[in-house]
Formats: structure tokens, C-alpha cells, sequence
């Protein structure tokens, strides 16, 4: 990997904001660039690097890919919409689900987000705008951990040996490639995004994909999505580094007022990490976790058993797919 980190200690940040801006008002020149802003930090800060780079000629696009949480591309059109970045929702939900439809392997799950996420919609974004380039928040643990076969990350190409131009008919600028997230957020901070975005906890580009075990269907989502919901609002508390809701593939024998109920199993995950490189699982208090399960199981339909993981990164990962 030709790729060398800089670390947080070492970052000049408004002289790395400056280099940045300039480099992709150089490489872009009077054309027009694109890119996905999925709501996390690094494709937030992106979003804010092309836009003071470019202005309005960095079109900014939520992807509604049927994977996201509850509410979120409308949230994140509104908070950069007081930033002044005008971020356009496009709905690619039936696109999403088709190509995923019947795939349980994770390597395959990830592999067919890819694709229709840079070919199928990318694709026709960029040959619509007119533009040639696409900015993405690739970094470097996103880099490190494709290149050392543990995830393919889905929006490493380059690295993979793929050629966006030929294959996809664009270049693609990753600003933020030398930098882990707390380098991320301090770059975030200082382009003026609002604290809860640089303070988001990282999610993952395949969004809730990535935390259903087995074929990943709008029913399957839709309920890992309202798990999520209620994990996020017990734990956004704590200072853990991330905390999620897993679905599993397996079904369990549970029991309701008094009959066995053969139901569906969430795990919840919560992360103390630095830079998501290795992890330890949070030790949240009993109560917590009792309340989460009972929550869980009572509102959520079909759910009959809340399991936490105990398990160290590594040779756990963060995410389950
Ligand atoms: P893992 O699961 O590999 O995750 O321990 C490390 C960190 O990366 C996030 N993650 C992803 N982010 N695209 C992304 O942009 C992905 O495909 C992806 N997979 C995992 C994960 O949430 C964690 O913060």
C-alpha cells in the first residue's frame, strides 16, 4: 500500500483543508463534480471540502438505497440545507433490493452494492450531469482493511485494481484517504459542519446491509432499521465509538404468553475504539442492556430473543457482514 496515514497528531488541519480545496478545484477545473453524501463523517466532509472547492458545481446526491435508517435522507437534506449545500435525493430503493435479492454471502451482498451503487446509479448520474469526476470519503482504515483481505469495503476501487474510467466512465477523488476518522471529524469541525455530524458515530457505506445476516430484503431491513432505532436512542448517551443492531439469519424458539414462538434473534453490538482499527465491546450496565431487550422484543414484531457481544476487534470485526 503507497498510501501513508497522517495522524491526528500530525495534521495541520487548515493547511490540509487548503491543500485539498485546491487540489480539487485543480483537478476538476470548470467542469462539474458529483458525489454521494450518505450522512456520515466522511462523505459529510467531502461534501464540504468539494463544496468550498467548487461550489455549485459539486452536485451533491443522497442515494435512498432502501438500506438507510429511519427518516435519514430527509434529515440530511435539511442539515446541509443550512449549510447552504443543496444535496438531492434519488431513489434507488428497487434497484438495491433487486440486485441483492436471493445473495447471502457477505463478499457477494457487498460486491452487488458496489455495482449498482457505481455502475447502474453512478453511472447514469454522472452521464446525465456531464460530469467526470466523482469525490468520495474513502479512508484510510476503509483502504488498510480491503488491501488485507479482511472487508472489501465497498467503495474501494482503485485499490482493488479497478479502473473507474474504463469500467464506470469517471475519475474518482478521495480527499480524505491519509486520515482516520478522528483526523476526519477535526477536518469536519473546521469546515464548519454542524457537531452532530462530526460527531456521528461511523456507519457503514452498505449501510443496514451490512447488519443483516442472510439475504437482506425490505422486510429484513425494515427490521433491523427499527431496532436501530431504539439502540441509537439508548446508547447515543455513552461515549462508545459505535453501537448497532444486527438481524440474524437463524430463527429461535421463543415463547408468548404461554405458546412457543419460533422468532427472530437481533444482536446488539456496542464498540469502545479509537479509529475502529481493533475494538472492545462497551461494558454498558445491566439495567441498559435489560431495557434494550425488553424494548426490543416488545416492539419490535417478530423478535423473541436480544443477544450483546462480548466479542473483542479482533477477531471479531465491527460490522457482521
Ligand atoms: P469493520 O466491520 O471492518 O468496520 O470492523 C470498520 C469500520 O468501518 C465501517 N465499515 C464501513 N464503512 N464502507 C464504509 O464506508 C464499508 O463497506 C464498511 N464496512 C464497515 C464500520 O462501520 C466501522 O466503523
Amino acid at each position: 500500500m503507497n498510501i501513508k496515514e497522517i495522524e491526528l497528531r500530525d495534521l495541520d488541519a487548515q493547511t490540509f483543508i487548503d491543500q485539498k480545496v485546491a487540489d480539487i478545484a485543480g483537478a476538476v477545473g470548470d467542469g462539474i463534480a458529483i458525489n454521494a453524501l450518505s450522512g456520515g463523517v466522511d462523505s459529510s466532509v467531502v461534501t464540504m471540502l468539494g463544496h468550498k472547492a467548487l461550489g455549485t458545481r459539486l452536485k451533491s446526491y443522497f442515494i435512498d438505497t432502501g438500506l438507510m435508517r429511519q427518516d435519514e435522507p430527509q434529515q440530511i437534506v435539511s442539515w446541509f440545507g443550512e449549510l447552504g449545500v443543496t444535496v438531492e435525493i434519488i431513489d434507488a430503493q428497487k434497484q438495491f433490493f433487486n440486485a441483492l435479492k436471493g445473495l447471502t454471502d457477505p463478499e457477494e451482498k457487498r460486491e452487488a452494492i458496489t455495482q449498482t451503487f457505481y455502475k447502474e446509479v453512478f453511472g447514469k448520474l454522472v452521464k446525465d450531469s456531464g460530469s467526470k469526476y466523482l469525490l468520495q470519503g474513502t479512508n484510510f482504515t476503509d483502504i488498510e482493511e480491503t488491501v488485507a483481505g479482511v472487508k472489501r469495503q465497498h467503495n474501494i476501487l482503485e485499490q482493488l485494481g479497478i479502473d473507474t474510467k474504463e469500467q464506470f466512465g469517471y475519475t474518482v477523488l478521495e480527499p480524505l484517504v491519509e486520515l482516520r476518522k478522528p483526523a476526519i471529524r477535526e477536518i469536519g469541525r473546521l469546515t464548519g459542519l454542524q457537531k452532530d455530524i462530526y460527531e456521528r458515530p461511523p456507519f457503514p457505506g452498505p449501510a443496514l446491509a451490512a447488519r443483516v445476516i442472510g439475504e437482506v430484503t425490505p422486510e429484513r431491513v425494515d427490521l433491523v432499521r427499527q431496532a436501530t432505532t431504539i439502540v441509537e436512542k439508548e446508547l447515543c448517551t455513552t461515549d462508545a465509538f459505535q453501537y448497532l443492531a444486527v438481524l440474524h439469519e437463524d430463527k429461535v424458539t421463543g415463547m408468548r404468553d404461554g405458546k412457543r414462538d419460533y422468532g427472530m434473534q437481533i444482536e446488539i453490538r456496542c464498540w469502545d475504539s479509537e479509529d475502529a482499527k481493533t475494538g472492545s465491546p462497551t461494558r454498558l450496565p445491566y439495567e441498559t442492556l435489560e431495557k434494550l431487550a425488553d424494548v426490543i422484543t416488545s416492539t419490535v414484531k417478530g423478535v423473541v430473543s436480544v443477544t450483546y457481544n462480548i466479542t473483542k476487534k479482533p477477531p471479531s470485526t465491527i460490522e457482521v457482514v
